[in-house]
């Protein structure tokens, strides 16, 4: 069970999602997103989408958020909260596959902001990816 997180703590992270979208790199999509991170330890890592020409390359601003918090931070690193946003005032879940990366590094409870239709939620990550793919391989 995850800590409660402060609400002015979770908009602050907002914030920061939102000024990592700046430095996207979407020339293709147009679609600017910023993930951060607030770490356990207390820190906040940001991450921003990178794309390629051979499209399939591109990596989504939480995967690349949380590669650089493995690199920064080690191994043990874990996702107290992540917010993320984007420059396109679109509403826009975390996709499937960050779904899956996130739940490598979080708890059921940890707290996921995006914008939604409705302004921007907060979930439970077991709210938005229910019946995670978890196996006991670790050995
Ligand atoms: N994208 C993200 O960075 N995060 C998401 O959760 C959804 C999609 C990026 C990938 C691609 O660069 C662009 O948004 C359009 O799909």
């Amino acid at each position: 069970m995850s800590e409660t997180i402060r609400t002015e703590r979770l908009a602050a992270l907002y914030a920061d999602a939102v000024s990592a979208a700046e430095n996207s790199y979407s020339p293709y999509s147009k679609f600017r997103v910023g993930a951060a991170l607030l770490l356990t330890n207390g820190q906040v890592v940001t991450g921003t989408n990178v794309e390629n020409v051979s499209y399939g390359l591109s990596i989504c601003s939480e995967r690349s958020a949380i590669a650089r918090a493995v690199a920064e931070h080690g191994p043990g690193m874990r996702i107290a909260a992540i917010a993320i946003a984007n420059l396109n005032g679109a509403a826009s879940t975390p996709c499937g596959a960050c779904r899956q990366v996130i739940a490598e590094f979080a708890d059921a409870d940890t707290p996921v902001l995006f914008p939604a239709a409705d302004g921007v939620r907060t979930f439970a990550l077991d709210q938005i990816f229910p019946l995670a793919f978890e196996a006991d391989l670790k050995k």
